[in-house]
């Protein structure tokens, strides 16, 4: 049922009907595959571990809640996808789903490019180390301040979003004595969206440029004419949690098209087409993700295609996939504190987090499974909602999931695929303290990202 809600829009938050689990499992105590990281298991006393470490222990050591990531499965996941395009194609991880500097060191030994959209996270990818021409400059309206750190760090491409854009990273450009690798980013009238997309004359959203009207030849036009920019390619991103591949088919049909315009009229074959990122990754066992060869391949073969229509050489593709690697790499570990069954609906179970540290389910109505992780058990299955400690009433991780009847305070559970946009996206509402991400490895557990302390919010309140 997670294909039909939306991930990324609260406009679509109402797709989902009341009431959408599905039968209890045949077996609480399994971990599908499908949504756990690599390493996840239980050993013989029924706990579950990663990376060759319970949850018991890295509750001891670490607290909760707590992200825990597999940084195996990331670096598999990393690999995996900058394999399956190759040489001649470039992998972006979009930071926006996380971002730390031990996740640029990894993508960075990995081979992968990074994709930042703010000032923030550009920082954390120079600190962490990604080569600056490895790093592309995204977002809707960067500051002057912005594009200048760009600029003179050196990053290896600036998405251009709009006219202003163009003309304000080609004076700053000029300004530094610079010459200023860009993109455009071009709204191609199709939005997708796990299984749907939509393909409209035009798109009523804030980002980049719109083919329609012939807007987008003109700022290709403008472009062009600007001695502190090199235009290099075409950008488009048409939506996220995606798994249906025909959206990137009409995208890439779109820019294609666009692409043979620029050439008929200028004379030039842009060398780059950049297709977003956006695929989809399992939030439950219903959930059917591809796999990064399938995607390379689908996506290869459709620009090759049409380009051959079109008469042009295959650009150089990049892609620019966020959730689809370190989505699955985490799960959250939640202390069950109070526990309310209510008759003839359903358990509330109330865990030490909340919206807090995953705001996708009361945002988009995401859906998430958990399990019982500091023991098996062989109680009934019960019909839950797994709840935060907020004062909201829509402060649910869980909305529907089956945990063992005989669950009590002070067990420990876990809601598995939320490395992506969960602690990017973490607040501090009530005051609520951020938790850690711990990366587990070979046995070993390491603080990537600390838990924030009361001392951090009241350094922020000057009195
Ligand atoms: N490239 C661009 C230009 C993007 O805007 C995005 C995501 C990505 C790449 C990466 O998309 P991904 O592969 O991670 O789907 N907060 C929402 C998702 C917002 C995505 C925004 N843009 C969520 O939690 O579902």
């Amino acid at each position: 049922m997670s294909r039909s809600a939306h991930p990324a829009g609260p406009r679509h938050a109402d797709v989902l009907p009341e009431g959408h689990y599905s039968a209890p499992p045949a077996d609480l105590n399994a971990l599908d595959a499908k949504v756990w990281a690599q390493t996840v298991g239980r050993d013989d006393d029924g706990v579950v571990t990663v990376g060759g470490l319970d949850v018991k222990t890295l509750a001891e050591r670490f607290g909760t809640p707590a992200y825990f990531v597999d940084e195996a499965d990331f670096r598999a996941r990393a690999r995996a996808w900058r394999s399956a395009f190759g040489a001649d194609a470039d992998v972006f991880y979009a930071g926006k789903a996380f971002l730390s500097r031990a996740v640029v060191r990894w993508l960075h030994e990995e081979g992968l490019n990074l994709d930042v959209c703010s000032g923030g996270e550009l920082a954390t990818a120079l600190a962490g180390g990604m080569p600056a021409e490895r790093i592309a400059f995204h977002g809707n309206n960067k500051s002057t301040e912005e594009i200048t750190r760009a600029i003179e760090s050196g990053v290896g491409r600036i998405v251009l979003d709009s006219f202003q854009e163009i003309v304000r990273v080609a004076h700053i450009a000029e300004s530094l004595g610079r010459r200023q690798r860009v993109q455009i980013r071009v709204t191609v009238g199709v939005e997708a969206h796990t299984h749907e997309f939509i393909a409209t004359a035009h798109e009523d959203q804030k980002f980049g440029v719109p083919l329609a009207g012939g807007q987008a030849a003109e700022a290709v036009r403008r472009a062009l004419r600007l001695d502190g920019l090199e235009l290099v390619g075409i950008h488009s991103h048409i939506g996220s949690q995606i798994f249906d591949m025909s959206g990137f088919e009409v995208a890439a049909h779109r820019v294609v098209g666009l692409l043979r315009d620029i050439r008929d009229e200028h004379g030039v074959e842009l060398p780059e087409i950049d297709l977003g990122g956006g695929l989809g990754i399992a939030y439950t066992g219903d959930d059917d993700p591809r796999e990064p060869h399938e995607i390379a391949k689908a996506l290869g073969e459709i620009v090759s295609r049409e380009c051959e229509a079109a008469r042009l050489r295959t650009p150089r593709i990049s892609v620019e996939p966020g959730r689809a690697i370190v989505g699955p790499t985490a799960f959250t570990l939640y202390e069950v504190g109070t526990i309310k069954p209510l008759d003839g609906l359903r358990t509330y179970v109330s865990v030490d987090g909340g919206m807090s540290d995953n705001i996708r389910t009361a945002l988009y109505d995401a859906e998430y499974s958990v399990a019982l992780a500091s023991r098996a058990s062989d109680a009934e299955p019960m019909l839950s909602r797994v709840v935060g400690k907020h004062c909201e009433s829509g402060d649910i991780v869980v909305r529907d999931a089956f945990l063992p009847a005989d669950l009590a305070p002070g067990d420990l559970i876990a809601v598995p695929a939320t490395g992506a946009y969960c602690r990017s996206m973490a607040s501090n509402y009530n005051h609520v303290l951020r938790p850690p991400v711990v990366a587990v490895s070979d046995g070993e557990a390491r603080v990537i990202v600390r838990r924030e302390t009361e001392e951090d919010l009241l350094r922020l309140d000057v009195g």
